[in-house]
């Protein structure tokens, strides 16, 4: 009998969900399989049944796999023509808004989405002459589902490699010049996370007048996406902005619910 099969896999993947609170039946399948599959082969076993006694011996095991499941690559300023394009257009909108300017990174990983936001708001405030209302008027909230990720990112300290897309004058001005390259605190004051479940039905916390979706959306299935992008529309304010990913795109009801401010780089407003 072939002990992948697709009632197997299910299997697998209801005793992760009952375990570990993951919520694989979201996430598309082939993506969990290829990462599952990954540590069975660290792992050298062949069948999900035989991997789930893995599990079930080996806690730092479930913690490698969650690890495996949430991907948690990013960067500092990740694609930096998208944090261009918001420097330039989200940016100066909202601080002529002249309100509070509530920011939410969802699935933030280790923190350098939520950072780098708040230092491009950092430098508009004072390219203005108005950094004495950042305190006031700006705050970020990253949030993930992973707990160590988020650690790491109550830290704010970056490696060489995090700095690969940020431009040379921004790492000056907000990073610590030497190892462990510790964001400013002027910055890390405007940023808090918070452990939080995308798929939880909980109502979105809000309302936001920017909401920062970035790969990973990509991993949900088209129904769960449709249901997140009907989330963040409630959770907008009106005026906001939602930035996703660059191989992102709204998809159903959401299409006509939001207009394009940047097709290239996924920018839109909430209609
Ligand atoms: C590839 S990272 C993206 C980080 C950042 N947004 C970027 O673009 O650089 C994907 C993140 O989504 C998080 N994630 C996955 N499933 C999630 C869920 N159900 N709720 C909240 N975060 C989740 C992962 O833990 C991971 O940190």
């Amino acid at each position: 009998m072939d002990e992948l099969t697709d009632a197997a896999f299910a299997t697998l993947t209801a005793k992760i969900a009952r375990d570990r609170g993951f919520g694989c039946a979201s996430y598309k399948d082939k993506c969990l399989r290829r990462r599952i599959a990954v540590r069975m082969r660290a792992r050298g076993v062949h069948t999900y049944a035989d991997y789930a006694k893995v599990l079930d011996a080996d806690g730092a095991e479930y913690d490698k796999l969650l690890d495996a499941l949430t991907i948690n690559v990013t960067k500092l300023f990740r694609n930096w023509e998208t944090y261009a394009a918001i420097a330039e257009k989200v940016v100066p909108a909202l601080w002529a808004q002249n309100g509070p300017i509530r920011v939410w990174s969802a699935g933030c990983s280790s923190g350098e989405e939520p950072y780098s936001l708040a230092a491009l708001f950092h430098r508009h405030a004072e390219k203005v002459g108005q950094p004495g209302q950042l305190a006031q008027r700006v705050s970020v909230l990253g949030s993930d589902i992973d707990a160590r990720s988020l650690e790491a990112a109550e830290r704010g300290h970056f490696e060489e490699a995090d700095f690969a897309d940020t431009p040379p004058d921004l790492r000056q001005r907000y990073f610590a010049p030497t190892a462990p390259f510790t964001i400013v605190p002027e910055v890390k004051r405007l940023v808090r996370f918070e452990r939080r479940d995308l798929l939880a039905q909980d109502p979105p916390p809000g309302p936001h007048q920017l909401i920062v979706c970035r790969n990973v959306l990509i991993y949900f299935d088209r129904e769960t996406q449709e249901r997140l992008f009907d989330k963040y529309h409630q959770a907008l304010a009106p005026g906001g902005f939602l930035v996703l990913g660059k191989v992102e795109t709204l998809l159903g009801a959401a299409r006509t619910r939001f207009a394009s401010v940047d097709g290239r780089e996924r920018i839109f407003r909430p209609l």
